[in-house]
C-alpha cells in the first residue's frame, strides 16, 4: 500500500483479525469496539471516506451505506460466507470488490447442523427440561421417544460445501438415502454419498430429516412453505442451518402445531435475534439456536483472519484469498 488506506471494522471481531490489520503497514482501522451491532447512524458516519469495510452478516451493506461510504470505497470484506446481507448489483455498479470466508466455516456448521439434527429428532432439550422440572417419575417405554438416523433417508437443500459436509458426517449413522435438490445436478460431490438429484417436492415427500444448507437468494427465499411442509410426512423432521427466510416462519409454525411434521430445529431464523415472545419458542417440538453454525473459537478466529486478508489483498489491488466474483 502506498499511502495509508482507511479502513472501518463494524464490530470487535477475534483480536487475529485485527492483528493482521495492524500490522498491515499503512493501514488505519476505526472500529465499532463492541459485541453489539454498529447502530446505523455510526455506521454510516464510520464508512464515510474509508477504502475498505469489513463487516459482518448482520450488518446491512445497501445504497444508503454505500452512499455514505462515498466513492473512495474500494473494498468490502465480510466474516461471513453468507452475503445475502450485501446490495450486490449496487457493490458491482460501483465497481466494489468483496471477499467473503467460505471453506474456513465448512467443518464447524456442519458439526452443529448434526448436533441440531440429533437433538431435535431425539428431543434433547425437552428430556434435559424433564430431569431438571421433575417429569423424570420412572423409565417409560412410551416417554421421549423420538427418531433414529439408521435407515433414514436424509433430504439436502443444497448440496454445496457445508450440505457435503453434512452428509459425510451422517452417512456413518445408517443413512440408507441421500436426496439432495438445488439448481441443477452435482453428480461429482452426489457421488459419495450416491446422493440422487431430486425436484424439491420429491425430497419433501421421501425424506425422513430434511436439512437445508443452501444460500440465500430470490429464488430460495420463501422456498419452504405450507406447500413444502404439507409433502412432508408427519414423523420427519425439518432443520436448517443456512438463513432463516429460506423458511416462511408462519407455514412452519402452522406445520408444527398441526402435526404435520415430528419436529423442526433452526439455527436460523427471521428475524434474528428471534423475539422472545415468538410463538415458535413456545413449542416443544421446535429447537432454536442462536446462529451458532461457525460459532467455535477456532473457527471464528480463522474467519475473523480471512476477511482480514481479503481486505488487505483488495486493498493493494491483489489477488484476494477468497473473492466472490460478482
Ligand atoms: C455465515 O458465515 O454466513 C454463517 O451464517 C455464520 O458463520
Amino acid at each position: 500500500m502506498r499511502r495509508a488506506m482507511a479502513v472501518f471494522v463494524t464490530r470487535r471481531i477475534p483480536a487475529e483479525g485485527l492483528r493482521v490489520l495492524a500490522e498491515a503497514g499503512g493501514c488505519r482501522v476505526q472500529q465499532w469496539d463492541s459485541e453489539e451491532p454498529v447502530p446505523r447512524p455510526q455506521l454510516l458516519a464510520g464508512v464515510a471516506g474509508k477504502q475498505g469495510l469489513l463487516c459482518l452478516l448482520s450488518d446491512r451493506i445497501d445504497r444508503e451505506v454505500l452512499d455514505a461510504a462515498g466513492p473512495s470505497l474500494k473494498v468490502i470484506s465480510t466474516m461471513s460466507v453468507g452475503f445475502d446481507h450485501l446490495a450486490l448489483d449496487e457493490i458491482k455498479k460501483r465497481g466494489i470488490r468483496v471477499g467473503y470466508t467460505p471453506d474456513v466455516l465448512t467443518d464447524a456448521t456442519a458439526e452443529l447442523s448434526v448436533a441440531l439434527l440429533l437433538a431435535t429428532c431425539r428431543r434433547l432439550p425437552e428430556a434435559i427440561e424433564q430431569v431438571k422440572n421433575g417429569g423424570w417419575t420412572t423409565w417409560k417405554p412410551l416417554w421421549m421417544c423420538g427418531y433414529g438416523l439408521s435407515n433414514s433417508t436424509v433430504g439436502i437443500i443444497g448440496l454445496g460445501r457445508i450440505g457435503q459436509a453434512v452428509a459425510r458426517r451422517l452417512k456413518p449413522f445408517g443413512v440408507k438415502n441421500f436426496l439432495y435438490t438445488g439448481s441443477h445436478p452435482k453428480p461429482e460431490s452426489a457421488a459419495e454419498f450416491q446422493a440422487t438429484f431430486v425436484p424439491l417436492t420429491r425430497l419433501a415427500e421421501e425424506s425422513d430429516v430434511v436439512v437445508v444448507t443452501c444460500a440465500l437468494t430470490p429464488d430460495t427465499q420463501g422456498m419452504c412453505n405450507k406447500d413444502f411442509f404439507s409433502r412432508m410426512k408427519k414423523t420427519s423432521v425439518f432443520i436448517n442451518t443456512s438463513r432463516g427466510a429460506v423458511v416462511n416462519q408462519e407455514d412452519l409454525y402452522d406445520a408444527l402445531v398441526s402435526g404435520q411434521i415430528a419436529g423442526a430445529g433452526l439455527d436460523v431464523t427471521t428475524p434474528e435475534p428471534l423475539p422472545t415472545d415468538h410463538p415458535l419458542l413456545s413449542l416443544k417440538n421446535c429447537v432454536i439456536l442462536p446462529h451458532v453454525g461457525s460459532a467455535t473459537y477456532a473457527t471464528r478466529t480463522t474467519m475473523s483472519v480471512l476477511a482480514a486478508d481479503n481486505l488487505l489483498a483488495g486493498l493493494r489491488g491483489e489477488r484476494m484469498p477468497h473473492e466472490l466474483l460478482l
